[in-house]
């Protein structure tokens, strides 16, 4: 079994990694509630119609998942999709992915901390764990949806080399930027390094840069507000 150490910012802390497996299932469904139970904001997570198939496709035929534990209990857990071709969510990302099947995507599905877990680097590892373990499945790029609320995640995934590449608006209300990270070429290239600085919030203003080739790439939080900073793609 896959056991790895991580060491959170709090030196003193420290959480075990493991691969979890179908047998993990109803702990792994028991962290998602008590996760969702204090969210910063209602729009950052929302529970899947089907909790148990969401997560028993991520611990077997759609994807991997891994448990953080602390003193042998379940802290925080997070999802990879392996072949987004393959899953039930595809139409999350039908804007974003290349479908001549030239390319493999993957998605960054789920992570979840308990509260008192939270702000000590886990979503950070849970990033690197798994765009290490995509790249290692041959997976070309990752996608992943994140809410305009969800400063923590957006923070996380645009620090880790994310960047936002589109911008959706679902029927039931919600509004999600699709961020991408490429797996294999290191970085998309930039002409002059124009930037255009964003409110979070201004969603039409996202929609016009991303389709005059901008992407997203970093968070400025003010304290009172946040703002995504944007440059032009080459080519
Ligand atoms: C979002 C979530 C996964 C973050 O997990 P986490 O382990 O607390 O995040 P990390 O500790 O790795 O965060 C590292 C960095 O992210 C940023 N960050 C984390 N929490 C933040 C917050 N509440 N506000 C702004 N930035 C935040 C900071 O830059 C932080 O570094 P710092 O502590 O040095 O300032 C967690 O809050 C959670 O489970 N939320 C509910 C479910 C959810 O939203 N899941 C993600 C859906 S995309």
């Amino acid at each position: 079994m896959d056991l790895k150490t991580g060491v959170s910012k709090q030196s003193d802390h420290r959480w075990i990694t493991r691969q979890l497996g179908l047998s993990d299932a109803n702990a792994v469904i028991a962290l998602r509630h008590q996760a969702l139970k204090e969210l910063e904001h209602h729009d950052n997570y929302v529970m899947e119609d089907d909790e148990r198939k969401f997560v028993e496709d991520h611990l077997g035929s759609a994807g991997v998942s891994f448990g953080f534990y602390d003193n042998g209990c379940l802290v925080a857990y997070t999802a990879l999709t392996l072949d987004l071709c393959a899953a039930d969510t595809e139409y999350e990302y039908e804007h974003l992915i290349n479908r001549d099947g030239t390319e493999k995507w993957g998605a960054l599905a789920a992570t979840l901390v308990v509260p008192e877990y939270r702000r000590r680097g886990i979503q950070h590892a849970a990033i690197k764990l798994r765009l290490d373990y995509a790249k290692r499945c041959g997976t070309e790029r990752l996608g992943v949806t994140v809410s305009p609320y969800n400063q923590a995640s957006l923070s996380n995934l645009l620090s880790n080399g994310g960047s936002i590449q589109g911008i959706e608006t679902y029927d039931d209300g919600r509004t999600r930027f699709l961020i991408a990270f490429e797996c294999r070429q290191k970085s998309v290239s930039f002409g002059i390094p124009e930037q255009v600085i964003v409110p979070c919030h201004n969603v039409n203003l996202h929609r016009r840069l991303l389709a005059e080739n901008y992407i997203g790439k970093r968070i400025i939080n003010t304290g009172v507000d946040s703002y995504i900073t944007y440059a032009r793609k080459e080519g």
